[in-house]
This record gives structure tokens, sequence and C-alpha cells, in this order.
């Protein structure tokens, strides 16, 4: 049975691009009976950047509450916060120790973050070799990333073989599995849907806050009610695509060609839409915002299961080492 491993940023309650991007993906993956699969909330990292306490807190809530109501099943999968398994800080600094700072200085996404971010701090520099831990602690085979992920990935590799070379065999060495671009879902403004736009779809938010968004943000052109309207440059109608069935599309964009159908039907329509195909997954949403100490309950279960391996890891490293 292969392990598979990834880790998921806690950056605030995912929207409907996240979740129809990513997560309907990794839960699939994830719940592969021939799959062993860990799956963790990077809440370690999220102190590159989160400094303080409730929002970071709750950004992991929300998370895991969305991953769980999506359908995550925690009895398949290895579902936890990063931070609950305090060995992977202790292994972070071994490998810190065995990886040269030049190759460090190489990678793009630190690059690519200090430009970017005001607090460029060292946490943020040896972002890598705190996920080389993620993976190496694990005895992970394969790691589902994305592109912007696969230099990481290497440089686990790279650790890795350094360590075993000098100390024989203690890591499992992991293969990437590249995340092909999924398709790619669009905001409200008719741009890639992202956070830093805010033009997102909160799936989760109240039906009125939805309306509310929905009529105000969609951008459509002033077409009147009664003349024709081409639905492939509709925004509305993109996102009711993704959502309705083949022959609810084809209805939508045959009243919108024939005209005497506006914007705003087709927004209560895609309204309809979006509460309805994400109705289980808004009702146990809701259920774990009443009841978070379930959510916590089951992150403890998987960090005592994901404690059990990263044990054993961090006893061959340490043993290795000369900590004994
Ligand atoms: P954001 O752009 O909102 O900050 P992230 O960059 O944190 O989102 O992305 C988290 C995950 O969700 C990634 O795997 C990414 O590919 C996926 N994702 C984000 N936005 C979209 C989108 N508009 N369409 C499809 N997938 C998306
Ligand atoms: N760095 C990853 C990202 O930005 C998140 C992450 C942390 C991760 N640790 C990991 C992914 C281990 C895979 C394996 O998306």
């Amino acid at each position: 049975m292969a392990r598979i491993l990834t880790g998921i940023q806690s950056t605030g309650r995912p929207h409907l691009g996240n979740i129809l991007g990513a997560i309907n993906p990794a839960i699939a993956l994830a719940n592969k009976a021939e799959n062993d699969s860990f799956l963790f909330i990077a809440d370690l990292h999220s102190l590159t950047q989160i400094k303080n306490a409730e929002e970071l807190k709750n950004n992991t809530f929300q998370v895991a509450a969305t991953w769980l109501a999506c359908g995550l099943d925690p009895n398949k999968t290895t579902f936890y916060r990063q931070s609950d398994v305090t060995e992977c800080t202790e292994l972070a600094w071994y490998l810190n120790c065995f990886f040269p700072y030049q190759r460090l200085k190489l990678a793009h996404s630190f690059k690519d973050k200090s430009d970017r971010l005001e607090d460029v701090n060292s946490g943020l520099f040896a972002y890598p070799m705190l996920m080389a831990s993620d993976i190496l602690l694990y005895d992970a085979d394969f790691v589902p990333v994305g592109k912007d992920q696969l230099q990481h990935l290497e440089m686990t590799r790279d650790v890795a073989s350094r360590i075993n070379h000098k100390h024989g065999e203690i890591f499992v060495l992991p293969e990437p599995i590249l995340q092909q671009d999924a398709q790619l879902i669009l905001g409200t403004d008719g741009e890639k849907m992202s956070k830093s736009r805010n033009n997102t779809i909160d799936v989760f938010d109240a039906e009125n806050a939805i309306k509310k968004l929905i009529n105000k943000n969609i951008v459509t052109d002033n077409t009147p009610l009664e003349e024709p309207k081409d639905p492939d440059s509709a925004t509305v109608y993109q996102l009711y695509k993704l959502l309705a069935t083949n022959e609810e599309s084809k209805t939508m964009a045959e009243k919108l060609k024939a005209g005497g159908y506006g914007w705003g039907h087709a927004k209560k329509e895609l309204l309809d839409k979006i509460v309805s195909s994400f109705s289980e997954e808004r009702a146990k949403f809701e259920h774990y915002q009443n009841n978070p100490k379930e959510v916590e309950e089951v992150l403890m279960e998987g960090a005592q299961k994901a404690k059990k391996v990263a044990k054993a890891t961090l006893e061959r490293v340490r043993n290795s080492l000369g900590y004994n």
C-alpha cells in the first residue's frame, strides 16, 4: 500500500475555487481504498505570516471543518494538525543541519515571497526544511503537489539522500505526483477566483449573503432583459455550468440566447444551484461551527495516529545522529 501525504495551507475559509479545484479531487484520491493517506493542516508554516493567535486558530478550524464537510473520511485518512506532532520541528532542525545554506538560497518560493511580503523572517527561509520534515517524518511514498512546490520536493529528496548516504537508509525518498492544473474556476469578476482578488464565493455563507454577493459582484453587461444574450462570455453562466448538469446548462444557454430572460434570472438560478449542490456540505459545516469540539476530537485522534509513525522515524534519526 502506498502512502500518500499532503499538507494544506491554513489561510482561512476555503472558497468555491479551492473546493472544486483542490479539495474535492484530493478527497477523491484520499478516499481510494488502495491508498494509505496522510493529510495535515500546515499551521506551523502559517506562523511565517500569521502572528495573531486567534486568527491562526480560527483559520485552522475553518480549513479542517471544510475538509470534513466536503467528505474527508478521518477513518480512511490520517487527518491532523502539523503543530500537534511536535516531532516535526525536531526533525526539521536536524534536516537544516544537513542541508547547504547555499542550496536553500536558491529556493524560488523564498525569492518570490521575500519580494512580496513585509515579514521576511528566517522561518520563511527555512520553510522547505520544515516541509521536508513533514514528508520524511511519515515515510511518505508519494506527495501530490502543484508545480510551485516541485522544487521543495527536490530539496526533500536531496536532504534525505544526504542523510541516508552518511547514516544508512533512514528515510524513504518521496516521489512527487504533479497535480495537473485543475479546471480554473472563475471569480465574480470573470478572472481567476482567488482570495487576493476579492472575487471569491463562499459556499458556506448564509444564503442571503451569497445572494447579495452574486447580485452585487458578478459582472454582467447591460443588455436589456428582452434582448438575446451571449452565455459563453457571461461569468454567471460559466459558474452555473460548473455545478449544473449538461441538460440544465443547455436550458439556461437557450433561455439567454432567446431573450426575455435577464441576468437577474440567471443569477437567481445560480444561487439556487450553489445552495442545492452544497446542501449536504453546508449542513455539515454548520454542524461543525456549532460543535467545534467534534473537529478538535477528529484532529486529536489523527495526531495520535500520526505521532506513532513520527516517533518511530525520529528514533531512527536520533539513534543515527548520536542522540540516544
Ligand atoms: P487563493 O488563490 O485563493 O489564495 P490558493 O493559492 O491558496 O488560493 O490555492 C489553494 C488551492 O486551491 C490550490 O491547490 C489551487 O490550485 C486551488 N485553487 C485556488 N484558486 C483556484 C481556482 N480559481 N480554480 C481552481 N483551483 C483553484
Ligand atoms: N508548502 C505547501 C504549499 O504551500 C504546503 C505544505 C506544507 C506541504 N508541508 C507540506 C505540501 C508537505 C505537501 C507536503 O501548498
